[in-house]
């Protein structure tokens, strides 16, 4: 075959010790991994063909009774086989632990384009705790990259060697919050992360049901306001007042203007908006905009609506000196990752929601792949505890969208949604 396109590609035969490491992580047999598992690296082999490291050959060995398998792939050596045994899920939870205590890394792809996780999801029920024990490690590895981050904010010029296990830390660095899960980068796929500068410098396509940027990311769709009308409800559980004592009211992200039209709609005491976005901001204030100048002139004695034009980041310091305080806060922006979300929720809530007020975010971090959304809805709980704040979560069932490129998601680059359940946060302070 002249045609390069028809060239196969050439594969890496596998070493003796991934083989080695894939056979006996394969057979749930500890006793034999745990002195290999020592060798720095050895921990997270790949299979050149399957991708499979270590977590991958441990889990995919876990038939369920269904007959539900991952199409096992067994590594022989020397003659030896690991196939025939009944599983032992207790056996194979104890590997799973000692590669994590090894340095593996959790979100390691195979050339399926799944994690350890993702399979262990896919395999059913018997494989749920092996599931478990993998958002574990992400959780652990995403805590270690926010205690890291805070250490090198401290200490930029110390520069450590990148340890075991650190690679998955990396991955989830780039998770974006809000419309674009970034996550683990599938094999193939065009790397093309969203930052909040290029964002808020691009263009912008209004459509109908949808809003998005320059490079045909989703920054806000229609699908959604089955979510933003439970955050609502959620959020003003007493939405029935007389004009003028109804509640005090802070978004952040105008984006469709969904939210802020239900808000508007509870006729609030105080109705502030924070939007950065030049071509939201020009929508916003079109003469036939719900939200123009007339609007802010509208507001109750006493009370307040204003549209604030620019970043939080640099609207919020003098929000709070001004002395403002919110019933409800709504947080929903684009293109800006996880330690965006913390910090405003660290820095500014505290300081800008009532004592006894509701604070809630678009919680759409990782929403591409189950595993990783259970790592940060996890890791979101676990940093606003230590904010102060408790959570509640409320399970909203997202409807079938469609494939790919179907329905709403057509024109769209990246389908960033495509779970079932949406986790609904409601925070406020710890009692
Ligand atoms: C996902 S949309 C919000 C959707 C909104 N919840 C709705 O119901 O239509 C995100 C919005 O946040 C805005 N945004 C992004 N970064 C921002 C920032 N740093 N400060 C303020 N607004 C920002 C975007 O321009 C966009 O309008």
């Amino acid at each position: 075959m002249d045609d390069p396109a028809f060239t196969l590609p050439t594969l890496n035969p596998i070493d003796e010790n991934t083989q080695t490491i894939l056979l006996h992580a394969s057979q749930h047999n500890l006793a034999a991994l745990k002195p290999l598992l020592r060798i720095p690296g050895n921990a997270s082999v790949q299979d050149p063909e399957t991708g499979f490291t270590p977590l991958h050959a441990a889990i995919a060995a876990c038939e369920d009774e269904e007959g539900n398998s991952s199409e096992v792939v067994v590594w022989e050596v020397g003659g030896e086989k690991g196939d025939g045994e009944k599983v032992d899920i207790e056996k194979a939870k104890d590997v799973v632990r000692e590669l994590f205590m090894s340095g593996a890394i959790w979100n390691d792809l195979d050339v399926r384009n799944e994690t350890p996780g993702c399979l262990a999801w896919r395999l059913g029920t018997k494989t749920r705790d092996l599931y478990e024990l993998c958002v574990e490690a992400g959780v652990r590895a995403e805590m270690l990259l926010g205690i890291m981050g805070r250490y090198e904010a401290l200490d930029s010029g110390d520069e450590e060697d990148e340890e075991e296990g650190e690679a998955d830390v990396d991955a989830m660095e780039s998770e974006t919050n809000g419309h674009t899960a970034e996550g683990v980068e599938g094999e193939g796929e065009e790397k093309k992360d969203v930052n909040s500068a290029d964002y808020l410098a691009s263009t912008l396509k209004f459509e109908d049901d949808k809003l998005l940027d320059a490079d045909a990311n989703g920054v806000m769709m229609a699908w959604e306001t089955n979510i933003m009308r439970r955050s609502v409800d959620l959020l003003l559980p007493n939405q029935n007042q007389q004009a003028g004592e109804g509640a005090r009211i802070l978004n952040i992200g105008f984006g469709m203007g969904i939210i802020d039209r239900m808000f508007a709609a509870t006729k609030p005491r105080s109705h502030h908006i924070i939007e950065a976005h030049p071509a939201v901001l020009e929508k916003l204030a079109a003469a036939d905009s719900d939200f123009s100048s007339a609007w802010e002139s509208s507001a109750p004695p006493g009370g307040k609506y204003v549209v604030h034009k620019g970043r939080w980041q640099d609207t919020l310091p003098g929000l709070l000196e001004s002395g403002e305080v919110f019933d409800a806060i709504y947080f929903d922006t684009f293109g800006e990752d996880y330690s965006a979300l913390k910090e405003f929720f660290s820095e500014f809530v505290p300081g800008l929601l009532d004592e006894n007020g509701r604070f809630g975010f678009f919680n759409g971090l990782g929403a591409d792949r189950r595993v990783c959304y259970d790592v940060y809805t996890r890791v979101a709980e676990l940093d606003l505890s230590e904010a102060g704040m408790d959570v509640e979560w409320t399970d909203v069932p997202v409807e079938e969208l469609g494939g790919e490129g179907e329905g709403e998601w057509k024109g769209v680059r990246r389908r960033y949604w495509t779970l079932d359940t949406y986790r609904l946060p409601i925070c406020s302070f710890l009692a």
